[in-house]
């Protein structure tokens, strides 16, 4: 058995809109705490999709989706991204890779639940596996503070909530930190998948030697 069955760097998309630059300064953040495990990691801001964007996408173990939250729900730029993405949902090519998902808005909620959940729905209708935030919440009792991890109080993905008159570098530190810590996580749980299906995949092929 080699030993990069079990230390093979999984790829790592991070697939996201941003209209005003806040939601891209997040997508840094979970680009780094990805990256800090040896995870191959590859940011693609959505917009004209190049095929070469398209390869890297249906190459990957993972992708991250992230939006701006726009009236209460994930933005018309990811939502144009989405449908484009109706015939790979057919055809199951993205199937069994590993997703998560981040948000930002203007407002502390700003329905911004309702943008993760649809990112969820968005995975599920594309058979990966989703991978929640796994951070209790932050700032939810008299000794917490806004500098605590997941501030916001989330559990499906990372939110963030930036003033809209703030410019890009004012996006909170906490929100900052909150993604990084999913990046960190998505790229483990892929590491564990990843090595774990190698693993499977090499036992039963000694089984069957041996048979
Ligand atoms: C068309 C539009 C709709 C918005 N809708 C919401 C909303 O429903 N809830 C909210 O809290 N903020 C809302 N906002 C504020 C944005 O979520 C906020 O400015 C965010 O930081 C933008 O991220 P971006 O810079 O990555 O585009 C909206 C902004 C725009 C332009």
């Amino acid at each position: 058995m080699s030993d990069n069955v079990f230390h093979a760097a999984p790829s790592v998309v991070i697939a996201y809109q941003s209209g005003f630059g806040h939601t891209a300064v997040l997508a840094e953040a979970v680009a780094a705490g990805a990256r800090a495990t040896g995870a191959v990691v590859t940011p693609i801001r959505l917009g004209d999709l190049t095929d070469d964007d398209w390869q890297t996408l249906d190459a990957a173990d993972a992708i991250i989706f992230g939006t701006a939250t726009y009236m209460g729900n994930v933005s018309a730029g990811f939502q144009m991204f989405a449908e484009q993405t109706g015939r790979r949902c057919q055809q199951g090519t993205w199937g069994d890779k590993v997703a998560a998902g981040f948000t930002n808005s203007g407002s502390k909620s700003g329905d911004k639940l309702n943008s993760l959940v649809s990112l969820a729905i968005f995975a599920a209708q594309h058979h990966m596996h989703w991978v929640n935030l796994g951070l209790g919440p932050g700032w939810n009792h008299s000794a917490a503070s806004e500098s605590d991890l997941n501030r916001l109080g989330f559990w499906l993905g990372a939110a963030a909530a930036t003033d809209v008159d703030a410019n890009p570098d004012e996006v909170h530190p906490s929100d900052v930190a909150t993604c990084e810590h999913l990046g960190r996580r998505v790229a483990e749980v892929t590491q564990q998948l990843v090595a774990g299906r190698a693993a499977a995949q090499a036992i039963t092929e000694a089984v069957t030697a041996g048979a």
